[in-house]
C-alpha cells in the first residue's frame, strides 16, 4: 500500500478527502445499518490506519529523497 501510494505521489494532505468521500459512500451502500455508532467506527477505522499509512508514506518520501 505505501509502495504504491508514493508511487502516485499520494500525500497526507489527501487523506481528509477520501474520508470525506468513503463515509457517505459506506452510508449509500449499507443504508439503514449504518446508523451513527457504524459510520463513527467507520471513521475511527479509517484514520487508525490513514495515520499509520501517513507516516510509513512520510518515512519512504524522505528514503527516497535521500
Ligand atoms: C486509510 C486510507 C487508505 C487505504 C486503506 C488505502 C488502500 C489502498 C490499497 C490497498 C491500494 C492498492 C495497493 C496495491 O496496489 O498494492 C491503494 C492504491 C491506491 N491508493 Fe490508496 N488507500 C488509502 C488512502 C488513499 C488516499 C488518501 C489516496 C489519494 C487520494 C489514495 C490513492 C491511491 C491510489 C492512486 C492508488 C493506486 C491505484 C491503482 O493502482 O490503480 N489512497 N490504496
Amino acid at each position: 500500500m505505501v509502495a504504491r501510494h508514493v508511487e502516485c505521489g499520494v500525500k497526507a494532505e489527501h487523506y481528509p478527502y477520501v474520508a470525506e468521500a468513503l463515509l457517505p459512500a459506506i452510508r449509500d451502500v449499507i443504508g439503514e445499518g449504518a446508523t451513527d455508532e457504524v459510520l463513527a467506527a467507520w471513521g475511527e477505522a479509517y484514520w487508525f490506519l490513514a495515520d499509520i499509512l501517513i507516516g510509513k508514506e512520510a518515512a519512504l518520501y524522505e528514503e527516497i529523497a535521500a
